[in-house]
């Protein structure tokens, strides 16, 4: 497994939409691979969450894992590791939540952002498997922000206002 360069802001594969995969194809050494890769860049980075198509892969996979203490969001409860292949989404509640989101292809920033606070997702697990969850709060939050990796969209196309985007060093600044 390998730790993979991550994209960034500009790169236009971060702009694409990622094809769905097959079950089958889920089984190769070659997805195997990707997975591990995928997994290794998330961690190394301190990431909660990444999509294939942040190293460059454009397919309808996202990893969610948010660890014990992350440094990038301290507040954030632990959570299972989700393996989401070709994920749809459904919302069961219209009420809205924000918060403050980073991403790592956009090193260094951070907004806020709104969205339904409650969603059901319904995908494939890493084994081709058909799957349904239920999640609320912020790992809500969460998994849309990885999805919409997989249609093109970043969080900066969904913040709540430009004067709530900056560098995290001068927004934890503004916070002291
Ligand atoms: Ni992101």
């Amino acid at each position: 497994m390998a730790i993979r360069e991550i994209l960034r802001l500009g790169n236009p594969k971060l702009r694409q939409k990622a094809r769905a995969l097959d079950p089958v194809e889920l089984k190769s050494e070659q997805m195997k691979k990707l997975l591990g890769d995928m997994y290794d860049t998330m961690h190394s980075s301190k990431g909660i969450g990444l999509a294939a198509p942040q190293i460059g892969e454009l397919l309808q996979i996202a990893l969610i894992e948010i660890g014990e203490n992350n440094p990038r969001y301290p507040q954030a409860r632990k959570s299972e590791s989700y393996v989401l292949v070709n994920p749809k989404i459904t919302i069961l509640d219209d009420q809205t939540q924000e918060f403050w989101e980073g991403c790592l292809s956009i090193p260094g920033l951070r907004g806020r952002v709104s969205r339904p606070r409650k969603i059901k997702v319904n995908f494939l697990d890493d084994q081709g498997n058909p799957s349904e969850l239920i999640v609320e709060d912020f790992l809500a939050t969460v998994f849309q922000h990885e999805i919409d990796h997989l249609n093109g969209v970043l969080y900066v196309d969904k913040l709540v206002s430009s004067l709530d985007f900056g560098f995290s060093e001068e927004l934890d600044e503004q916070l002291k």
